[in-house]
């Protein structure tokens, strides 16, 4: 008998050697894989770490914002906070059948356990950097699609049922 488990994505864009990110940001800039981005998460519920939050420094139009954070006091003006990962899915599974987890590398960590579906941009270049996407078992996810850009790849993996 197969498990089904909610559905819940991710999205992320890596190097080869999994870095997502530089000094509190995304070491790269590549406008076709932001559209990209856009694309898979608009209308969706997104689910940021709070330092990703900062990163990117405003909500993101046209989708509900979760933040995650352990700052109690912490109030973010268009933006729901979320005290850990499973409230935050919680709130956004009100509106949203598959949310969407938008990193940064301590929330990909903590939601890859669950997550059924993964949107990756993977860079050919390699880039240094500070902060990694966690290791993937291939076993476990099966390729459904595979688009070839320039400099970047963009590849759907879904989680095989167990
Ligand atoms: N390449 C990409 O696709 C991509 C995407 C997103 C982000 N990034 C990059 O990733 C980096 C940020 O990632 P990061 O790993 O440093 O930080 P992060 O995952 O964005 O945020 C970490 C913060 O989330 C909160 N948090 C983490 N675990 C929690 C838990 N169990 N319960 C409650 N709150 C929790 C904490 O906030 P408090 O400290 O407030 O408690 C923690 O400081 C940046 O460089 C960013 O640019 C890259």
């Amino acid at each position: 008998m197969t498990e089904k488990r909610a559905a819940l994505a991710m999205v992320a864009a890596l190097t080869p050697s999994g870095v997502i990110g530089a000094d509190g940001g995304i070491p790269w800039h590549l406008p076709e894989d932001m559209k990209h981005f856009r694309r898979v998460t608009l209308g969706h519920a997104v689910i940021m770490g709070r330092l990703t939050y900062e990163s990117i420094g405003r909500p993101l139009p046209k989708r509900r914002n979760i933040v995650v954070s352990r700052r109690l006091d912490l109030q973010i003006e268009g933006c729901e906070v979320a005290p850990d990962l499973e409230r935050a899915i919680a709130l956004a599974r009100d509106s949203d059948d598959e949310p969407r987890i938008i990193g940064g590398g301590q929330l990909y960590a903590l939601a890859l356990p669950q997550a059924t579906r993964l949107y990756l941009s993977y860079l050919e270049q390699e880039v240094a950097g500070d902060v990694y996407f966690p290791e993937i078992d291939p076993a476990q996810w099966r390729e459904s699609e595979r688009r070839q850009g320039e400099g970047v790849c963009w590849v759907t993996l879904e989680r095989r049922p167990v």
